[in-house]
Parts: structure tokens; sequence; C-alpha cells
């Protein structure tokens, strides 16, 4: 009989390159409740796409149907060319998934984990290299119940990547992890990316989105309610930048200049809002009155900002 199903390969695209995940009108209740109300994305090859929004939002509940490990009430899902619904068994081996903490016996050690799972789902590095990479190694014969909370998390992560998988949803990875853990989690993370890895994150740390999401999308009440790369997101949902500087010059002429939403001025600082574009032309118009201040700053928003705007300041 010949196959039925679509091909491996992926087929649609994502700025022209393989989208690995697609998802159209993907719904999901819990009784009553909507927790995801038609999201649809799609995720390309080798991008790391990152997943926002605020508790509750339905994050948790997408990318776990696109896993295969929830099923979904309507909507249309493909993830390297399966569908997880009905094929999650040729899905599984592919994918990688971070577990939840409770998935772990407390009493399982380290390498035993490591070398349980890669055994599992062969294919990937020697288990030891992941061990290292993932700085678990002097850990390798504690129990997993005695791990600190950033020390399992780790170990989470690496138990999601020990089969080299095409594609790895992580979830809240960098959650309890200390600031320099975090860095060499990105670090890894950028490295598996490098490697033609793609990557689904739900995070909750716009730092973290920025650096490593190739393109995002922002979930709130179960919709997606916007997405693209960090900057596009930056450009499309904020009202612009600030140029600040100090003059005591008359500074009346940058009104005029297109594209200038406001000039304040207190004291000898002054403020000047409005489109991106408005940096170099006040500093060109202010040159050409023959005033250089030594002190110009730039703020632009931040994908904090952006967020906060999309989703409310009580999130
Ligand atoms: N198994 C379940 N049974 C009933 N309701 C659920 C279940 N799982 C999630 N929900 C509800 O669905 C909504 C979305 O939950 P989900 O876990 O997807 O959110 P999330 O965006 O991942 O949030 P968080 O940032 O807090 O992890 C929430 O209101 C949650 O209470
Ligand atoms: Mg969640």
């Amino acid at each position: 009989m010949l196959p039925t199903g679509p091909p491996i390969a992926a087929r649609r695209t994502v700025s022209g390159v393989d989208a690995v995940v697609s998802v159209e009108g993907l719904s999901k209740r819990y009784g009553e409740l909507t927790a995801v109300a038609e999201v649809s994305f799609e995720v390309g090859q080798g991008e790391i796409f990152g997943v926002l929004g605020p508790n509750g939002a339905g994050k948790t509940t997408s990318v776990e149907c696109v896993q295969g490990l929830r099923h979904a009430d309507a909507g249309r899902i493909r993830v390297l060319g399966l569908d997880p619904r009905t094929q999650v068994e040729q899905l599984r081996p592919l994918i990688g998934s971070q577990l939840q903490e409770s998935a772990l016996p407390h009493r399982l050690r380290v390498a035993e984990a490591l070398d349980l799972f890669a055994s599992l789902q062969p294919g990937g590095p020697p288990w030891r290299q992941v061990m290292q990479e993932w700085g678990l190694t002097p850990k390798a014969r504690a129990a997993f119940g005695s791990l600190s909370g950033g020390q399992r998390q780790r170990l989470l992560v690496a138990l999601a990547v020990v089969n080299a998988p095409q594609l790895v949803f992580l979830d809240e990875m960098t959650t309890g992890l200390d600031p320099a853990a975090r860095r060499a989690t990105w670090e890894l993370i950028e490295r598996l990316r490098d490697n033609g890895t793609t990557v689904v994150l739900v995070t909750h740390f716009m730092d973290e989105a920025e650096r490593l999401c190739d393109r995002l999308a922002v979930v709130q009440g179960g919709r997606v309610v916007a997405s693209g790369t960090p900057s596009q997101l930056v450009a499309a949902h904020s009202d612009g930048v600030t140029v600040r500087f100090s003059t005591s010059e008359p500074v009346g002429f940058l009104d005029r200049v297109p594209g200038v939403g406001s000039v304040q001025r207190r004291g000898d600082t002054v403020t000047v809002r409005g489109e991106p574009a408005i940096v170099a032309r006040v500093g060109r118009a202010l040159s050409e009155a023959g005033i250089e201040p030594d002190d110009m700053d730039v703020v632009r928003p931040t994908l904090e900002d952006v967020y906060l705007r999309l989703v409310g300041e009580e999130g």
C-alpha cells in the first residue's frame, strides 16, 4: 500500500526556509475553559522559535498538542511532516521534549538517566559527552531527588537533547537557573541551532527571547496576539525612540524634523521622541545648527516594553 500521509520533508516555508512545524487553527478546551483558540504559527527549519505569554495563556497546552502529548480539539498540526494526533510513535524519536520534574524517579542517578534515555532513543552523541557539555559530570552519581532546582532543570534539558533530535521543545528551560547557568544554557541552545536543530522555546524571560529567538509568537488568552522577529515586534508595536542630550542653545527647529513627535526641554536636557528614523535626522539637524552635544543618548524600546504593551502590565 502506498503511504497516504505527507512525506517527512517539510513542504511549507517561513521566510524562505522549510517549515518543520505548521499549526493552523489549533483549539483546545478543558471543559468550559477555552485554553487555546485558533492558534496558528509556523516554525522554520533551524530556527529558535519563542512562545511568550502570561501565566495561563495556553503556551504549554499549545506546544504539548504539537508534540502529541495532548490532543487538540480542532486544527491542523504538522510536525516534520507528521500528524502528532495519529503518528506520535513515528514522531517521538525525531523530537526532544523537556520533561516535567515529576516524570523522573527521585532515586534515579544523573548518569543512569542519561544512559537510559540514550539507549531508549539511540542516534545521539555518547551520553557522557552530553553530561559533560551540560555541566552534569560532577553530579553523575547523584540521585535526581538530591539535585538543586537548577541542576534538575539542566538534567531535564540534557535528557531532551540526548538523542540529538531534529526538533526540540523546551518549556521554561532556564527557570530556577543561576545567571551563569542561564548563560551557559543559552550558549548550548545556540550550539544546537548551529548544528541544525530546530528549537521551540517557551519562556517568560524577555532577555532570553531577545537573545535566542529568531522569531516568536506572543500568546494571550489562548490566541496569538503578535508574531515576528524580536526586532519586527519592537518596530511594529512600540511608539518609537527617544533621543536625549544636553545643550543650552535653542532647539525649536527640531519640531520640524520629519518623524519627530515631541520635543521637551527641562533645564539643559532636551528629550526628543519620534519614529526610529529621527535618530540620524536629529543628529544631522543639530550638527547643521552647530550644536554637537557630547552626551547624546538613544533609548529604544525593548522587547519587554513591547510585550507589556501587548499583554497589559498586569499580564
Ligand atoms: N489538564 C488541564 N485541565 C484543566 N485545565 C487546564 C489543564 N491544563 C491547563 N489548563 C488550563 O488551561 C489554561 C492554559 O494553561 P497552560 O498550562 O497552557 O498555560 P501556560 O501559558 O503554559 O501558563 P504558564 O506560563 O503558567 O506555564 C490555564 O487556564 C490552565 O489552568
Ligand atoms: Mg506553561
